[in-house]
């Protein structure tokens, strides 16, 4: 149990967030920032009254500034606007460039030693805003989007199987956007090659739909974006930090040479524990797999560019 994680951004999967924090007792305190006042604090007053019936002691507490999270070890940024019909992640990137350099800022002075967990999109990109304005290494600077992506790829797959999702191993790399890399080689079921239950279009067409994810939800919603999925999918990762379970899962991370690239943030098997990020893990790809990664990786320097510009 880590003493003090702090979300910044108490709207859909932050606030989300910080009760599955609290549920799994991941923290002594979990602090909530968000800049409309009266949010966070309404939110985690509530959150904490939930402690005697969903059995946790943890006191959650909201604030707009940054004071009382002096000292976290962990911060989960959430902060930023979220995506609308019509939207693509990197629609959002001037705006939320602001956001997160700002709040990476404030994060920088009152938890210098913190590890940032990012979750605002274009997601990539705003890891490389929060590295920059914070000047962090990359062991503290992670993002949140293969987990969710992977999840979302290991159910369409449970589904058309009709097995449970228990059984399905797989991990999606390359960065959050329409160019990740669902990696087919590596998806099992029990430790049977996914190929071999079923054919390439069908495979193609799960693949395409967890591609997709993202925008189906937004489509339905039409206000805003999924965060049921993405909340669970950065507790998970901070799970692994806050218990240094050391699981490796796909995550965004600085590249300096694995893989074959470098000076960008791409999603990438990571094993996670209380230093952070403590190792990348090179696995073998296929011909296509890897070109399929350098073509995703290549969509978010270009983003990382804009925000540099
Ligand atoms: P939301 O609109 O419900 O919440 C965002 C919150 O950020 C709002 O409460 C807003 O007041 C707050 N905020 C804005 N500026 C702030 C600042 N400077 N400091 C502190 N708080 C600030 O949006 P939602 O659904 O929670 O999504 C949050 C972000 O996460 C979006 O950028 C969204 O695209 C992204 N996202 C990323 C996913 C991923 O896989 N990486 C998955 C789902 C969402
Ligand atoms: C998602 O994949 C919008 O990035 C968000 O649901």
């Amino acid at each position: 149990m880590l003493g003090k994680i702090a979300v910044v951004g108490a709207g859909n999967v932050g606030a989300t967030a910080a009760q599955r924090i609290a549920e799994k007792n991941l923290a002594r305190t979990v602090v909530m920032i968000d800049v409309v006042e009266g949010v966070p604090q309404g939110k985690a007053l509530d959150q904490w009254q939930s402690g005697p019936i969903e059995g946790f002691d943890t006191r959650v507490v909201g604030f707009q500034t940054y004071d009382q999270a002096a000292g976290a070890e962990l911060f989960v940024v959430t902060a930023g606007i979220a995506r609308k019909p019509g939207m693509s992640r990197d629609d959002l990137v001037k705006t939320n460039a602001g956001i997160v350099r700002s709040v990476s800022e404030q994060i920088a002075r009152v938890a210098p030693a913190s590890i940032i967990l990012v979750v605002s999109n274009p997601l990539d990109v705003m890891c490389y805003v929060a590295m920059k304005a914070t000047g962090f290494p990359r062991e503290r600077v992670i993002g949140m989007a293969g987990v969710l992506d992977t999840a979302r790829y290991r159910m369409f797959l449970a589904e058309a199987l009709d097995v449970s999702v228990e059984d399905i191993q797989a991990m999606v790399l390359g960065g959050h956007g329409d160019t990740m890399v669902p990696l087919i080689s590596y998806t099992t079921v029990s430790g049977i090659p996914v190929a071999q239950l079923l054919d390439q279009p069908r495979l193609d067409a799960i693949v395409d739909r967890a591609r997709n994810g993202g925008a189906e939800i937004v489509g339905f919603l039409k206000t805003g974006s999924a965060y049921y999925a993405p909340s669970a999918a950065a507790v998970q990762m901070v799970e692994s930090i806050a218990l240094d379970k050391k699981r490796i899962l796909p995550c965004s991370a600085w590249l300096q040479g694995e893989f074959g690239l470098r000076d960008v943030f791409c999603g990438v098997p990571c094993k996670l524990g209380r230093g952070g990020l403590e190792r990348i893990v090179e696995i073998t790809l296929t011909d296509a797999e890897r070109t399929a990664l350098h073509t995703s990786a290549e969509a978010v320097r270009v983003t990382q560019k804009v925000v540099d510009g």
